[in-house]
């Protein structure tokens, strides 16, 4: 028998892990799709928002900004296509646990598996709901421990409510904010709830395991053969200094700004669209996928300041 927190770890980045058999975000040939990976878009948001902190912060020589759990780097892409006003005094480091995602990551960026020591904006996509945690079962007893056996059935079983237990993910927000310049800022993206509400679900609803963009069955089976992520229990992270929906965030972010640029620039060049006019166009489609209230646009946006 085993922690759900060390099969957890061990199924997503020990010697045979998903992480380590070429699991990643993206689209053709991946395992799911996350905002960065819907397509520029959302990078092209996350620019202005950078741009707009710059500026509130005096525009400083050296902006160092981190794409934390950065997976295959695309984020990253996305910002330097979007060419912010901050580009000339922008440092952008991907921090990427995984060597084999590592070597995916573009030029112009800091590749590196350690969050650095000071930091301006620290942003983690899905980064969190895939960090260990644990679960505890309701019983007789009282709070107990669950267990993974090795035939990838939890123990004990006994029906009753259960919640996650979010030690790696409190303890990572508690260091990356540790790391924030005076006026920097740490914002998280991903789909959380509350423990509470979590506890009201079946446990089955919120650990989910994917491959090749599906949601399949048993979490705990085939260790390394899928992808394995909890809903984040968010208030069981040092409280946000201000929590959001995607959507609302992607919003005051200027969103409908980009996805109308994009409209003009296709209706200018529609009679001979080249490369760019066709990302433009995509802009509506994509601005639909990151704002769907039934799915990434109603994820949880968590900001913290130092
Ligand atoms: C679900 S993926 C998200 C990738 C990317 N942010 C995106 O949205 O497409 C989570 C990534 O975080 C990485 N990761 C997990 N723990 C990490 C840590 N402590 N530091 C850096 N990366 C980590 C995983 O290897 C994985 O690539």
């Amino acid at each position: 028998m085993e922690s759900v927190y060390a099969f957890v770890e061990r199924a997503l980045y020990g010697p045979d892990g998903f992480y380590e058999h070429g699991g990643r975000a993206g689209r053709r040939g991946a395992s799911f799709v996350t905002s960065p990976e819907v397509g520029p878009l959302f990078g092209a948001v996350l620019a202005r928002a950078l741009d707009r902190w710059w500026d509130d912060a005096g525009r400083p020589d050296e902006w160092v900004v981190v794409d934390a759990g950065a997976g295959p780097g695309t984020l990253a892409r996305a910002i330097l296509a979007a060419a912010p006003a901050c580009a000339g005094a922008l440092r952008l480091v991907c921090v990427e646990r995984t060597a084999a995602q590592r070597e995916l990551h573009p030029d112009g960026v800091a590749s590196t598996d350690r969050l650095p020591e000071a930091a301006d904006v620290i942003v983690a996509n899905e980064l969190l709901d895939n960090l260990a945690f644990d679960l505890l079962e309701r019983t007789d007893d009282g709070w107990v421990p669950v267990e993974v056996h090795p035939d990838g059935t939890t123990r004990p079983d006994t029906g009753g409510p259960r919640v996650p237990v979010a030690t790696a993910a409190a303890a990572w927000v508690i260091d990356a904010r540790r790391r924030l310049r005076p006026h920097g800022r740490l914002v998280c993206f991903d789909y959380a709830d509350t423990t509470a509400a979590l506890a009201a679900r079946p446990w089955t609803d919120w650990v989910r395991a994917f491959a090749g963009h599906e949601l399949i069955p048993d979490p705990f089976v085939q260790p390394g053969t899928r992808d394995v992520t909890v809903v984040v229990p968010w208030d069981q992270l040092p409280t946000p200094d201000r929590s959001t929906e995607q959507a609302t965030w992607l919003a005051e972010h200027g969103i409908d700004e980009l996805v109308a640029e994009g409209i003009a620039h296709w209706q200018a060049h529609a009679a001979a669209p080249d490369l760019t006019a066709m990302r433009m166009r995509s802009r509506v489609r994509e601005a639909e996928a990151l704002t769907d209230p039934a799915g990434l646009g109603a994820f949880w946006v968590g900001e913290w300041r130092p």
